[in-house]
């Protein structure tokens, strides 16, 4: 499988930190963040990755990173977002990079306390249509930050609704995702959504559509490092306590 990891986009809701550099580039306890998603997916076996960012820091990764090896990756591709168009816009320019092979995607300012490696083997063992995996989510205000997922009495998702007023369930949809080859196909389809941006949400409702959505629920601390201030610094105490990405 190969793995995505997306690094574009304003970072605005960390401004003004994010005025002087790139978001994934801000450490999150001892080391830019970057390298936390980096270690998720070579820990879960997947070692060919593709970076997208954009802005004026893209020159920034490379410098940070080269190849890759130091870090555990056979190989690094690159790819710059030209505007910052959406997650899903980010993810259309990996099509030539992933070359019919199942995909991981991981949007570079998550954070998990557990490996995602039984999701790749799940869909590893199954690779058709999505994968998503789920947090349980506590707060209502959180949830509306987030992905959430509409469950029927099966416990099959029905629909997402992104950043929801009234959440439908006690679940956010982390921005950890697998996909089949199809998923730059669906990426064509799409319409920008209010704010201008082709939605991951969308890509995965397409998938909902179609009976071909799979989902596993996360164990453990999972932390979007870019929702806020608070949730930045709230990401770098656990990780400084607890750790990562471990087994
Ligand atoms: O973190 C989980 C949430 O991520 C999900 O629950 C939501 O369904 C999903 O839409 C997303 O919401 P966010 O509001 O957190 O997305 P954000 O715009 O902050 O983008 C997340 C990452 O995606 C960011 O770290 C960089 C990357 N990105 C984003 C945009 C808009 C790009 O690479 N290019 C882009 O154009």
């Amino acid at each position: 499988m190969k793995g995505v990891l997306l690094a574009g986009g304003t970072g605005s809701r960390l401004f003004p930190l994010t005025r002087i550099t790139n978001k994934h580039l801000l450490p999150i306890y001892d080391r830019p963040m970057i390298q936390w998603s980096i270690e998720t997916l070579v820990t879960a076996g997947i070692t060919e990755l593709m970076l997208v960012t954009g802005g004026t820091h893209a020159g920034e990764f490379l410098r940070l990173l080269g190849n890759g090896h130091e870090f555990g990756i056979d190989r690094l591709s690159y790819g710059y977002q030209e505007k910052p168009g959406g997650i899903a816009e980010a993810l259309g320019l990996a099509e030539r990079f992933c070359d019919g092979e199942p995909v991981l995607v991981m949007l570079a300012d998550n954070v998990v306390e557990r490996s995602v490696r039984p999701m790749v083997e799940a869909f590893g063992a199954d690779p058709h249509g999505a994968r998503i995996l789920l947090t349980k989510v506590t707060e209502l205000e959180h949830l509306a930050h987030l992905g959430v997922p509409e469950l029927d009495d099966g416990g099959r998702v029905v629909h997402i609704f992104e950043k929801p007023k009234d959440p439908p369930s006690n679940y956010g949809v982390t921005g950890i995702y697998c996909y089949d080859a199809s998923v730059f196909d669906v990426i064509k389809t799409l319409e920008p959504s209010g704010r201008g941006e082709l939605e991951i949400t969308d890509v995965n409702n397409h998938y909902v559509t179609q009976g071909l959505m799979a989902y596993d629920v996360l164990e453990g601390f999972w932390g979007d490092a870019g929702e806020s201030i608070d949730a930045y610094y709230a990401v770098n105490d656990f990780v400084r306590a607890h750790g990562a990405n471990k087994a």
